[in-house]
């Protein structure tokens, strides 16, 4: 038997997105302002949207250990997961400006995004956005993931 995985997404310009979906983007570009990457000297920013409309943001973490340090995108969520409020995630939004494409979060980020997105019961609205005049936008990171792990024992 063969099986096939189908990723959905939109390549928009900045003008299609909703005006909270900008916002998000704005506040994504300018906390990657206050990411710490002298290493990598690829800052990244990341924003949450709240159902209440709420919103946080975090950005990369580096460290002269270089494995220690860590993406925008866990930044931002592990806060938000430790200030319990992952039920609460509606929409996430990442901005890289130096990255010529839309900057599209690792595996790890991706694997940390599809359990906190299972946690909050919605799928969330992701915009990965870089140097370009166009974003990316997902609904569900089951678009980003396939085969994710999952263990509840
Ligand atoms: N990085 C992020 O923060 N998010 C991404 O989506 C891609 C990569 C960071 C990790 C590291 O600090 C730098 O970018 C270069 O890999």
């Amino acid at each position: 038997m063969k099986y096939t995985f189908r990723a959905e997404y939109e390549k928009l310009l900045w003008a299609e997105l909703s005006a909270e979906e900008r916002e998000l983007v704005e506040l994504a570009r300018k906390s990657a302002e206050r990411a710490y990457a002298p290493y990598s000297n690829f800052p990244v920013g990341a924003a949450a949207r709240l159902t209440d409309g709420r919103t946080f943001t975090g950005n990369n973490q580096e460290n002269a250990a270089l494995p220690s340090g860590l993406c925008a995108e866990r930044t931002l969520l592990f806060y938000l997961g430790s200030q319990n409020l992952i039920a609460n995630i509606e929409m996430l939004a990442v901005f890289a400006p130096k990255s010529p494409e839309p900057v599209m979060p690792c595996g790890s980020c991706r694997q940390v995004m599809y359990e906190y997105e299972h946690e909050a019961q919605r799928e969330w609205i992701l915009i990965f956005a870089g140097a370009a005049e166009y974003v990316y936008r997902f609904v569900g990171v089951k678009h980003l993931l396939p085969f994710a792990f999952v263990w509840r024992p």
